[in-house]
């Protein structure tokens, strides 16, 4: 049997080539992406992601550790799907629009496909709070809740590779804004009033909404801040009749556009 130290050797030796061939690994991935842009391919490739993970286990079939080699392809793609993200998009993306445009459930599914972190500033709020966002209207009034919205998006507006989800109000403030566009950039998502009555229908979560849950006054709310909307926009995005998939895949498509 081998004295300790000469297998401690060879497990350096091991760990040396691994470090090695990952970085090389990472490079060659880096190199794609930069072609893929040059030639105005398209870059994100979740088939491709598949394929890969296919052929190591083809190649692979003989190895003893079938589910571990699965285990460490998975994070390696998760890490290159990182890396191509923050190379791709070097700042946060801020999810804006009315109540029930979709942001939260499009901010998880744009985390999922970018790697990036998905933030929801009402959910921050209520957690700092201890109390839900109808209850802080309710005890301390809207002017409360908007300066720990405008606080939050302040402490929030230094970071990078996250996805912002805003509350419908946060275009309300042009600080907010001027916060969010320091290393954002700020998607506006759009639903027809009809959409968003059907959505929100049943929901008792919007205090703004509270008594006055019907098509006209979400119309009306809408219209008064239809501007705001638009001015605070660096991309718009309409949502209706769209998969969640989708709308991803656009805003992805038309952030690559911008650069
Ligand atoms: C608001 C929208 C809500 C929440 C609060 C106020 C608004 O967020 O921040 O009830 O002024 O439009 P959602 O847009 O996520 O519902």
């Amino acid at each position: 049997m081998k004295d300790l130290e000469t297998l401690r050797q060879e497990i350096d030796a091991c760990d040396e080539m691994i470090v090695k061939n990952f970085e090389r690994r990472m490079e060659l991935v880096m190199e794609v992406l930069a072609y893929k842009r040059e030639k105005g391919l398209p870059v994100f490739h979740p088939e491709r992601e598949q394929q890969v993970m296919e052929k190591v286990l083809t190649n692979f079939s003989h190895t003893n550790l079938p589910e571990e080699i699965e285990q460490l392809y998975t994070e390696i793609m998760r890490i290159s799907r990182k890396m191509q993200s923050k190379r791709l998009f070097p700042y946060s993306i801020a999810l804006v629009g009315f109540m029930g445009t979709g942001k939260t459930t499009i901010a998880r599914d744009l985390a999922e496909k970018l790697e990036m972190t998905s933030v929801d500033i009402d959910t921050l709020i209520q957690e700092k709070m201890g109390m839900t966002i109808g209850e802080i209207f309710e005890n301390y009034g809207e002017a409360h809740f908007r300066k720990m919205e405008s606080d939050m998006v302040e402490e929030l507006s230094v970071e990078r590779n996250m996805i912002l989800s805003c509350g419908g109000g946060v275009i309300l403030s042009p600080y907010n804004v001027m916060n969010l566009k320091k290393n954002s950039r700020t998607v506006l998502l759009r639903a027809l009033p009809e959409t968003i009555f059907h959505r929100l229908q049943g929901d008792s979560s919007r205090p703004l909404l509270k008594g006055k849950m019907h098509l006209e006054h979400i119309e009306a709310l809408l219209e008064k801040r239809r501007v705001l909307y638009d001015e605070a926009a660096d991309l718009t995005i309409d949502t209706d009749g769209k998969s969640i998939d989708e709308i991803s895949k656009e805003i992805i498509k038309k952030l690559l556009q911008e650069n």
